[in-house]
């Protein structure tokens, strides 16, 4: 089982990202070292140029973020962790799959609905193909499982079918790559935590919280502590009532911060409930949310506060992390090629060319 998954360098990393997403990278490194597969995690700066941005700050919170993922727990010794610019296959294969993948169906996509109507100037060509590099991204290294939160949905189904119609229309004697079965490509599974795929604004609970559409006082950043840290809980959005219960749809605060406090506990959203049997409103809920992130993330501060500053340190985990992953998309591209058409054709060999 092969793993793979991608985090933007964009903005502070947030407890929605740690949760959904990031807690789950470092559970499925030790799962794949253990059983001698490869775990993949990309730091994707060409997702991040789609919108509008800052070069310098692009360079920033990549490394922002680097050092967030190895504070965490990825260990470069027994992952491969690396940018997604450093492997030029991303861009390659994005292309080859333009090909299969209906110009109509990006159109639709929610996330670029979304954030298309909030961009000021330009709508970019890159925000429309954005879930077809997403594809590329998994597919040059037939990765088998996902990591990420619940809203990466959408993208992984678009994911599974651009697999689906390469393998269908350029090597059906391959296999489909479902079901365990090989195939040009593999169609990979979404994995999503089952506590906390979704963490949800603490100023707005209908909300996901989010760096780019999210309220600043209801974002909990990976970074936070302190009174800045207790002030987003104590403030967090409950409801009139004073009944502590899990119930999405009537009582979304309260459930969100029992989600967090379920996740940041590592148990079930049952135990976190029971475990509020005896408090006397929502302000014992907020206080042992709070107390449980704030144990969670502690260790991951600490960390990063020695890692971040030595920039030449992150450069070369990132590298080692390039070269391994430059090997298997390399391997994967050639095949692609092969099947699509593309280039010149397997043992023909062109003078001058090695
Ligand atoms: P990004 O950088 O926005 O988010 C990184 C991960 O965090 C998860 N996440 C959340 N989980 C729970 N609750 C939330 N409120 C919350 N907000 C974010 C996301 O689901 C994600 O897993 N398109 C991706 C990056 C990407 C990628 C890939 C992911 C590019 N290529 C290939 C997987 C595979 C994104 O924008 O993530």
């Amino acid at each position: 089982m092969r793993i793979f998954s991608g985090i933007q360098p964009t903005g502070t990393k947030h407890l929605g990202n740690y949760i959904g997403a990031i807690r789950q990278y470092v559970e499925g490194q030790e799962r794949a070292h253990a059983a001698g597969d490869d775990a993949l995690f990309c730091v994707v700066d060409l997702h991040a140029i789609t919108v509008a941005y800052d070069p310098a700050e692009l360079r920033t919170r990549l490394y922002d973020t680097t050092a967030v993922l190895l504070a965490a727990g990825l260990d470069p010794a027994k992952c491969i962790l690396f940018r997604q610019s450093d492997v030029p296959h991303h861009a390659e294969l994005t292309w080859l799959l333009s090909s299969v993948v209906p110009n109509g169906r990006l159109a639709r996509m929610h996330q670029f609905r979304d954030k298309s109507a909030a961009q000021r100037e330009l709508v970019s060509a890159g925000l429309l193909f954005y879930p077809v590099l997403m594809a590329a991204d998994v597919l040059a290294y037939r990765a088998d499982e996902v990591p990420v939160g619940e809203d990466q949905r959408e993208h992984l189904e678009l994911m599974r079918d651009a697999a689906r119609d390469v393998n269908r229309r350029f090597a059906p004697e391959l296999g489909s790559g479902e079901g365990g079965e090989r195939g040009l490509l593999i169609v990979p599974e979404q994995r999503t935590p089952p506590v906390g795929a979704r963490i949800m604004d603490l100023q707005d609970p209908a909300r996901k919280m989010s760096t780019s559409s999210g309220s600043v006082e209801g974002t909990v950043y990976v970074l936070d502590e302190g009174k800045a840290l207790e002030k987003k809980f104590k403030r967090a959005v409950t409801d009139s009532e004073n009944e502590i219960r899990f119930d999405r749809a009537e009582k979304p605060g309260v459930s969100n911060l029992l989600e967090i406090l379920a996740a940041s506990r590592r148990t079930t959203i049952d135990e976190a409930v029971a475990s509020m049997a005896d408090a006397r409103g929502y302000g014992d809920l907020k206080v042992a949310a709070l107390e449980a992130v704030d144990a969670e993330l502690a260790p991951l501060r600490e960390r990063y506060a020695e890692l971040r500053p030595d920039e030449t340190a992150l450069e070369a985990a990132l590298a080692t992390g390039a070269a391994r992953a430059t090997e298997i998309a390399g391997e994967v591209l050639s095949d692609v090629r092969e099947a699509m058409g593309v280039g010149v054709p397997r043992g023909v060999s062109v003078p001058g060319r090695g």
